[in-house]
């Protein structure tokens, strides 16, 4: 990938850095497969007691966990960066969630420059470090939503329901819900990758809810909607960007690079503020992949990967009381799996206490104690340390320089340090973020972004159930088009109908008009000569000497008087019975 970010800054000219950028090649050996190239180190160096007493981490109890603690200033990042570092020397991978920036200046050489680089050198020779000087460390840039790093996605099968409905803050009934919208999923052949995927199931679970609820309990159309508008939420929050393909392979958080060294992973994490419980729920299901994935190890001579949360109060403000049991399950059984977690915050009590109960190394930087709720703090910090006679642990907590601390690691028999006050060394690293411009060069020069870089949109269950939903569509519409062919035809055939009974009615009109004329020309036949006579004499029959006329022809015509019947028939009887049937008709 050429990242945008880098055409824009370098326009025509080459950057000065992109040529010097350290490549940096992961190779895949550490972790998962159990492989990790052998350092000869078994400690790392964390600084000196003011006597010159070297104190260092013991790798071999690195994976019970850590806090580095301290109000603002006092040199917690710092103390991190030097001890992600030194992991990463020794072949550890590490994973660092960078919330303000600074820590990706560990993928970059400190410099003598730099601002701080005289606190550094006189840190460096106050402790006796003969070693210092400045380095880079192998690092690969990540991010949720792929801007300031690779992509990191998980699909939302791989998330499962119980995280999700945490990460959406859902009640029982609709984790209920959602658990059902994946079992169905899971029954239809159907693939949840991405968001479209689980909301174009919940729509689909919506549809047949009825029937789902027979099956598997109440499904509402109420809680898939308040998932529904959950999801909008997460969407909002940049959430469609983690989820989907190709997902996270873990074993890229598990690598060193050609020399050895362990990769640092820095995963940008400016916009936790914004979406905690995006990076709270993504954070906690890499910790829960992780430890279902790694084999059990008990304590190996140095962990297999160290997780760092700078800024970790973010994590626990406001989160669910379900949520940080999960996180407590899953830091007390990480360790066993030879994965160690470092939590850094202002105060102590800033963590859970279940959780900090199991952070067995710990850096306590300066701590105010001006107001009497600050000053129980720092009594309850001091608590937590094992005490040494030759150190007021709780006023030294008040008085501690920057970039010193009250230090007590877990020692080889598991038991932890008496609390000592140490100057931490300083790092080798930059201390401060990369430019745009070097995380652009880094981010485009390793051989990582190859496999994230492009999203991948298989067909999964949107595309399946928007095709169904095609389908339906088209169905509807060929129903619609029959109805309307129905219609049309019987329109039609009404029309013929009524059209037939025209004809039929001009028919008979025809004819009675055929038997009208044809009446008329009978009428017209009987005025010829002799029947115009007749008939004249019919129509004055009516007088005296019409009748004595009449009485005459007739007795002439049948023979007889009137009433008797006519013997003789011929034509003139012929003719005179239609012009006398005529008359007694009309
Ligand atoms: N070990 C150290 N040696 C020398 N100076 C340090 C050391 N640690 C921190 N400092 C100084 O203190 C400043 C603040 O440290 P930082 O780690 O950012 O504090 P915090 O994270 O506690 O707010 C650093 O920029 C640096 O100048
Ligand atoms: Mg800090």
């Amino acid at each position: 990938m050429r990242s945008p970010l880098l055409r824009s800054e370098t326009g025509d000219g080459p950057l000065p850095f992109a040529a010097s950028a350290p490549r940096v090649r992961i190779r895949r050996t550490a972790g998962i497969t159990g492989i990790v190239r052998m350092t000869d180190s078994t400690d790392l160096f964390l600084g000196s007691t003011a006597n010159g007493d070297r104190r260092s981490l013991v790798l071999r109890r690195a994976n019970r966990h850590g806090l580095i603690a301290g109000a603002t200033g006092t040199g917690k990042t710092v103390t991190l960066q030097g001890l992600a570092e030194n992991f990463a020397a020794a072949g550890v991978p590490v994973f660092v969630a960078d919330v303000k920036g600074d820590l990706s200046g560990i993928a970059m050489a400190g410099s003598a420059t730099a601002k701080a680089h005289a606190a550094f050198a006189e840190r460096a020779s106050a402790i006796g470090d003969s070693d210092w000087r400045y380095r880079e460390t192998p690092t690969i840039f990540w991010d949720l939503f792929g801007e300031q790093g690779h992509p990191v996605r998980a699909t939302v099968s791989e998330m499962g329901p119980l995280l999700l409905a945490r990460m959406l803050n859902l009640n029982d009934v609709q984790e209920g819900v959602l658990t059902i919208a994946f079992h169905v999923a899971d029954e239809d052949g159907l693939l949840l990758l991405d968001l479209d995927d689980l909301q174009a199931m919940l729509a689909e679970c919506a549809a047949r809810a009825d029937d789902l609820t027979i099956r598997y309990g109440n499904v509402s159309k109420q809680s898939v909607g308040a998932i529904q508008r959950a999801l909008l939420q997460l969407r909002s929050q940049g959430g469609d960007r983690f989820f989907g393909e190709p997902a996270l392979d873990l074993s890229d958080f598990m690598a060193t690079d050609d020399e050895g060294r362990g990769i640092v992973s820095v995963l940008a994490a400016d916009r936790l503020m914004a979406s905690p419980r995006l990076y709270a729920t993504f954070l906690l299901w890499l910790l829960s992949e992780l430890f279902e994935t790694l084999p059990e190890v008990g304590d190996p001579d140095k962990p297999k990967l160290v997780f760092f949360f700078d800024e970790a109060h973010l994590l626990f403000d406001d989160a669910a009381p379900a949520l940080v049991e999960k996180v407590e399950q899953v830091v007390r059984l990480i360790r066993s799996k030879g994965v160690g977690i470092w939590f850094v915050t202002q105060n102590p009590t800033d963590i859970p206490d279940a959780i900090a109960a199991q952070l067995g190394n710990r850096v306590q930087h300066a701590l105010r104690a001006f107001t009497p709720k600050e000053a129980r703090a720092v009594r309850a910090a001091a608590e937590t340390f094992r005490p040494n006679p030759g150190v007021d642990v709780a006023q030294a907590i008040t008085e501690l320089k920057t970039g010193e601390a009250l230090v007590s690691v877990l020692q080889d028999d598991g038991s932890p340090s008496p609390a000592d006050r140490v100057l931490i060394r300083p790092p080798r690293s930059r201390v401060g973020p990369v430019t745009p411009a070097e995380r652009a060069v880094l981010i485009d020069t390793d051989n990582v972004g190859d496999r994230y870089d492009v999203a991948i949109d298989r067909d999964s269950a949107a595309e399946l159930l928007g095709a169904k939903a095609q389908e339906a569509v088209a169905a509807a519409d060929a129903t619609r088009a029959q109805v309307a062919a129905d219609k049309t035809a019987a329109l039609h055939a009404r029309d013929e109908a009524r059209a037939a009974k025209e004809a039929e009615r001009q028919r008979i009109a025809r004819a009675r008009e055929d038997e009208r004329a044809a009446r008329t020309a009978e009428r017209e036949a009987a005025k010829s000569p002799w029947n115009r006579a007749t008939q004249s004499a019919t129509r004055s029959a009516g007088s005296a000497v019409g009748r004595i006329v009449v009485n005459e022809i007739g007795k002439q015509v049948f023979g007889t008087t009137r009433g008797g019947r006519a013997k003789s028939g011929g034509m003139v009887g012929g003719l005179l019975r239609g012009v006398l049937g005529g008359l007694f008709r009309g």
